[in-house]
């Protein structure tokens, strides 16, 4: 070394180089690519470059850091950590200088590309890369002598000391920009978006000198029957609420089909259900606003995923040509567009949508978020990827190929059609178990971790009560009731007689199953009625019969793993899943719960610009198989109604669980088990 420079050393990172004695630390880390934060550009403003100078011997690194390897602690730090608190030991990086040999630490929260760890082991973290961040600048002063506009002088600021160039700006931005550069004394925060590719930079908002405000983004994955959002902040990654709403179009219909023959038969009708839905939008972005306590206007972004119906529903594009054959979408394309061209108002006036491309007529944005978050184009072995909802996104495949369907199972899987069915929330059964001897149940409801016949259960949902039955909950009922005998391969519920139990009741010529009677205290009779039974066998059947049909074109008699997904696949129990006949056999641990992928996708595009690129590569990649006009889905439906399958072996099933060779046939019962529809 000679005395004019030093060696600095990052760590993590373990980017290392020469610098002359003197240079900031944030200067070195920017010349090497070091991942080091700043939105002031070293001005002392921000905070964001705080690092961590380690001092002493470093064998690892072979070198000694003297006290004095930085420059002192100056006036700018001590005033920031006065004022606003620094832990002992951090410098700004930006105002400490290199002056000798030194190693230094970038904590996590000082890095740009910070990464969101979640929660699940088996799930990636999120690299923070969102498409708007915001920039402080100093901006010249205008002088008589040398014309130029304020705009173009913001321009060149940006492009000088951030190396940002073609940026544009809306004229509500531009009519806003005289008395905020002079309020700010020539000192200003940019909040900068930079949507798909290589499209210009756009101003979505300005400050007068430093704003410390919050950059906001949603994720909204817009199911046909749940609308689901994560509000998330997009400095960090962190979500700040989750929250849900009902679509507002189930009265227009309860499924996809349904929605788009009420297009059809309507005139205006899609107008409706387009206006129906932007206006659960605005109120669930209040809602999710208020439950994070924050201020909706600081809302800069939207990621949208849905099905290919939502997706033309939520543009305002009739949905018609999805009704028949060839399905054609308007656009399949991702999209980029200004929230308020879907009069999202409740958002920043400025904010901007971005939509996942769809992958076919049926096959959405959905299962394309399902594919980003669950990478199966990244997976060695054959992963079945099952996203359970009204409408299912299905894809198989491994690195090699990637097939996709999607399958219209209704929505008795969320809770509706089903007589006791409610959404999930506290006070809905979510777990149930029969005792095969005594044919009694017990439960557990959402809000309490107690079993209903464990001492105190009655004291712990005191609050709720037992008010219905949640999708997961009606999925382990009919599973369970299977496993004890109630209902037969069939999907037949027995009379009390056949069953050896006063829990069947007779209800006209069927009969129905009570798992709970309120009554007494003025609370529902929770019963699983056969129509109960026929909804789920419906929905399961397409779910699986939209397995097979890829695995039959995949050329694959089993896979080596499934995922569930879904807003509650995360709570659905892998065995009553199987015993149900909802997926096919396989090693029950190798059936795990992604949690809401869609969601989750949703929320990787979200924080990371680049995963948009490589999503729009991805769905080119993967081969659509439509079930619509596919003969074996319906013979795959057929079969598929028996509980767990009228031909299929279930071998991992069998030494799991034992289903109880009993039959309840009885004439005219069951007929209606082959019924098809499209949700
Ligand atoms: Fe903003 Fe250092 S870069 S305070």
């Amino acid at each position: 070394m000679t005395t004019k420079d030093a060696l600095v050393i990052f760590t993590p990172s373990g980017k290392r180089g020469r610098f002359a004695l003197g240079t900031p630390v944030l200067q070195a880390a920017r010349q090497l690519g070091v991942d080091l934060d700043s939105v002031c550009g070293g001005r002392g403003i921000c905070s964001k470059c705080q690092i961590q100078p380690g001092f002493g011997d470093f064998a690892k690194f072979g070198i000694h850091v003297d006290d004095e390897a930085l420059s002192e602690w100056n006036a700018v730090e001590e005033r920031y950590k006065s004022k606003r608190g620094m832990i002992d030991g951090r410098r700004l990086g930006c105002q400490a200088k290199v002056m000798g040999d030194v190693v230094i630490d970038v904590p996590p929260e000082s890095q740009v590309h910070k990464q969101v760890i979640r929660k699940s082991a088996t799930q990636r973290d999120i690299v923070m890369d969102p498409a708007t961040r915001v920039y402080f600048i100093e901006v010249a002063e205008p002088d008589m002598h040398e014309p130029t506009g304020d705009f173009e002088r913001v321009k060149q600021a940006l492009a000088l000391q951030w190396q940002v160039d073609g940026v544009e700006a809306d004229l509500s931005i531009l009519s806003r920009l005289q008395p905020v550069l002079r309020k700010g004394e020539w000192k200003i925060t940019l909040a900068l978006h930079r949507g798909n590719h290589d499209a210009a930079h756009r101003i979505l908002d300005i400050w007068p000198g430093y704003h410390e405000g919050p950059i906001l983004g949603l994720a909204i994955d817009l199911g046909s029957t749940t609308i689901a959002a994560h509000l998330c902040d997009l400095r960090d990654g962190a979500v700040l609420a989750s929250a849900g709403v009902m679509n507002p179009q189930i009265r227009f219909g309860e499924d996809l089909m349904s929605r788009v023959s009420y297009a059809m038969m309507n005139p205006g009708g899609d107008r409706e259900m387009t206006e129906a839905v932007r206006v659960a939008l605005n109120g669930l972005v209040q809602t999710i606003a208020t439950e994070a306590n924050s201020d909706p206007n600081a809302i800069y972004e939207l990621v949208f995923v849905c099905n290919p119906v939502m997706h033309h529903l939520l543009l305002g594009v009739d949905p018609v040509e999805l009704g028949q054959a060839p399905f054609a979408l308007a656009l399949s394309g991702s999209l980029s567009l200004p929230a308020r061209d879907l009069d999202l108002s409740a958002v920043n006036r400025a904010a901007q949508v971005y939509v996942l491309p769809c992958i076919a007529g049926h096959v959405g944005a959905d299962a394309a978020a399902v594919a980003l978050s669950e990478e199966p184009d990244k997976s060695e072995d054959m992963v079945l990827i099952v996203d359970v909802g009204t409408n299912a996104e299905i894809l198989l495949g491994n690195k090699t190929r990637v097939l996709a369907c999607s399958s219209p199972t209704g929505p008795a899987f969320e809770g509706a059609q089903i007589s006791s069915g409610q959404r999930a929330a506290p006070g809905a059964i979510e777990r149930t178990e029969i005792d095969p001897a005594t044919k009694e149940p017990r439960f557990r409801v959402i809000g309490s971790d107690l079993w209903s016949d464990d001492p105190g259960f009655a004291e712990a949902i005191k609050s709720s009560g037992i008010t219905g039955i949640c999708g997961s909950g009606i999925i382990e009922a009919v599973a369970e009731m299977r496993m004890a005998g109630i209902v037969d391969g069939s999907g037949l519920i027995g009379s009390a007689e056949q069953v050896g139990t006063p829990r069947c009741r007779a209800e006209g010529r069927t009969h129905s199953y009570l798992l709970h009677d309120g009554a007494a205290e003025g609370g529902p009779v929770i019963l699983v009625t056969q129509t109960d039974i026929r909804a789920i066998q419906l929905a399961k059947s397409a779910l699986y019969a939209g397995a097979r049909l890829l695995m039959d074109t995949m050329g694959v008699e089993n896979v080596d793993r499934i995922t569930l997904a879904g807003a509650f696949g995360a709570h659905i129990s892998p065995k009553h899943a199987m015993v149900l006949g909802m997926i096919p056999d396989a090693a029950l641990d190798k059936v795990t719960s992604a949690g809401n992928a869609a969601g989750t996708g949703a929320r990787i595009a979200l924080c990371n610009r680049a995963a948009r690129d490589a999503i729009e590569a991805t769905v080119q990649q993967i081969h659509k198989v439509e079930t619509a006009i596919e003969p074996r889905f319906q013979e795959h439906f057929v079969n598929a109604n028996a509980i767990p399958h009228a031909t299929d072996a279930f071998p991992h099933l069998e030494g799991v669980a034992s289903l109880p060779n009993v039959s309840f046939n009885t004439a005219g019962a069951g007929s209606d088990g082959r019924r098809r529809r499209r949700g």
